[in-house]
């Protein structure tokens, strides 16, 4: 009767300790082919990414929240070249409109006739930039826009460098004359 009762209490502890072996013997294959892998034994020589390192790129298109850039200021009203100093070609129009497509559209529209789906919530909407007076506008003056904001509109200052907002710039006046 004695053996009965202790035959089964001691089968399930058989059984655990059979795992427990299995478990440690796991352990120590881990552990083993770490070892090997780190020579050195030190936690930092390991092959993994360090602070400030990335694992791949960004991929195209994407906004990277970068840090704070020597350009990265407002421009004082009215200091802006008229006219864009940057040579505009086929390149830098389609370099343009990639960066509108990612800063822009989503306001002004993929036309920029200011009605992009998140521009609907704002009042005043976003402008459209067919309006004489800004078809009639410096270049320079749309740069600033995109730089220090206007009202309600976000600035581009932080974001976006001082080439990426010419690219913006010519974008837009391909737009203004309907050539996009
Ligand atoms: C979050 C929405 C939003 C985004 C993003 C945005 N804008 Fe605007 N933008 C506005 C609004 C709203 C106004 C109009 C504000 C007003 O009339 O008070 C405006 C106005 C403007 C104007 C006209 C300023 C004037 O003198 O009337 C220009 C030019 C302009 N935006 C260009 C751009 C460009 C280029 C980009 C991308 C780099 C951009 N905006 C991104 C919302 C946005």
């Amino acid at each position: 009767m004695g053996l009965t009762t202790r035959t089964p209490s001691r089968a399930p502890s058989r059984r655990l300790c059979r795992a427990h072996v299995l478990a440690l013997l796991g352990m120590l294959g881990l552990f083993g082919t770490s070892a090997l892998g780190g020579c050195s034994g030190q936690m930092a020589d390991q092959p993994s990414y360090k602070t400030g390192e990335f694992a791949r790129l960004p991929a195209s298109g994407s906004i990277p929240m970068v840090p704070r850039k020597p350009w990265a200021s407002r421009l004082p009203p009215g200091t802006a070249t008229a006219s864009t100093p940057l040579l505009v070609n086929q390149a830098m129009i389609a370099e343009g409109k990639q960066l509108y497509a990612d800063n822009c559209g989503f306001c002004h529209g993929a036309r920029g006739l200011g009605d992009g789906p998140v521009g609907e919530v704002y009042a005043p909407k976003p402008a459209n930039f067919q309006l004489p007076r800004l078809v009639s506008a410096t270049d320079g003056r749309i740069y600033e826009v995109i730089t220090n904001g206007y009202s309600t509109m976000p600035a581009f200052y932080k974001r976006l460098s001082p080439e990426e907002r010419w690219r913006v710039v010519a974008y837009v006046r391909e737009l203004q004359h309907g050539r996009e």
